[in-house]
């Protein structure tokens, strides 16, 4: 846990895909920060997101569990984002937002050939829709100086010929990404893109069950390792700061030089 203690004090934060993996560890460190209060999305592990609940509050901070399945389109967003609006404004009696992350994300991996129509829409749903709506809603509540943070993958950058949808969805938000930050900039709000690359979480969990899985995932980073959540959540929170203010429109690096 990072103790950058006060950094986001009085600042109010929505991280989707926050109940595991690297939403989990940004929501953790925006807490650590001083963040007055955090939303922590997810779609299906309620007691996963609960648990990082009580972990935010144990820090400090406000935290609030939101339910959201954001294969199916505008539906899930506006769920969350309504549920969002209702918990800041009990919370804090009105409604703003400082951070927003968009994190969640699905990774399905085939041939090219064996991509379905329903993978394609789901994918593009959550990778893409989903950040794209949820910007467009929180727009009007981000106060000055926000920040608005999407999560990619060095996928945009290294060819992954198995995850074809995956890499052309995040390289959507990542022109998305600099095609918003003149838009938010008159406010001060910066708009970008952090790219992870293998980190270990549930999303590659198969690949590394095997040593040949954990060696060929450790070998695309030039530090011979798999990234940790931390090691991406540092950068994330970094990108969230004061101190990254002079940074828009931006596709950060987060994956220890992969395939340099
Ligand atoms: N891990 C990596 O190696 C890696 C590399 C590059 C980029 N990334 C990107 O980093 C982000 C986080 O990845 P991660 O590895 O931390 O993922 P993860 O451990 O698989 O967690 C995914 C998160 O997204 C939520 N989510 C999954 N499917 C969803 C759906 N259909 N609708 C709404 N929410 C959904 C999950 O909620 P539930 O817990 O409720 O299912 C969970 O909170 C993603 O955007 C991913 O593409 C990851």
């Amino acid at each position: 846990m990072s103790t950058n203690e006060g950094k986001f004090s009085g600042k109010v934060a929505l991280v989707t895909g926050a109940s595991r993996g690297i939403g989990a560890e940004i929501a953790q460190k925006l807490a650590a920060g001083g963040a007055d209060f955090i939303g922590v999305h997810y779609a299906n592990n309620r007691d996963a997101a609960l648990k990082v609940v009580d972990d935010i509050k144990a820090l400090g901070s406000k935290a609030v569990a939101l339910e959201a399945e954001l294969t199916k389109g505008i539906s899930g967003v506006k769920k969350l984002w309504a549920a969002f609006e209702d918990a800041v404004r009990l919370e804090l009696g009105t409604v703003h937002l400082d951070i927003l992350v968009n994190n969640a994300g699905i990774s399905p991996v085939f041939p090219f050939e064996e991509t379905s129509i329903e993978t394609v829409e789901d994918t593009i749903n959550v990778n893409f829709k989903a950040p794209y709506f949820i910007t467009q809603a929180a727009s009007p509540f981000l106060r000055d100086g926000g920040r608005i943070i999407n999560i990619s993958t060095g996928f945009t950058r290294v060819a992954a010929p198995m995850n074809t949808i995956y890499s052309a969805s995040k390289g959507a938000i990542e022109t998305l990404t600099l095609a918003l930050a003149p838009h938010f900039a008159s406010k001060g709000i910066t708009v970008n893109a952090v790219a992870p690359g293998v980190t270990a979480t549930d999303m590659n969990k198969d690949m590394r069950a095997t040593p040949e899985g954990r060696a060929e995932a450790a070998a695309f980073s030039a530090f011979s390792r798999v990234g940790t959540t931390e090691d991406v959540a540092d950068i994330v929170v970094f990108v969230a700061s004061e101190e990254a203010r002079w940074i828009t429109g931006q596709v950060i690096d987060a994956s220890g030089g992969s395939r340099l």
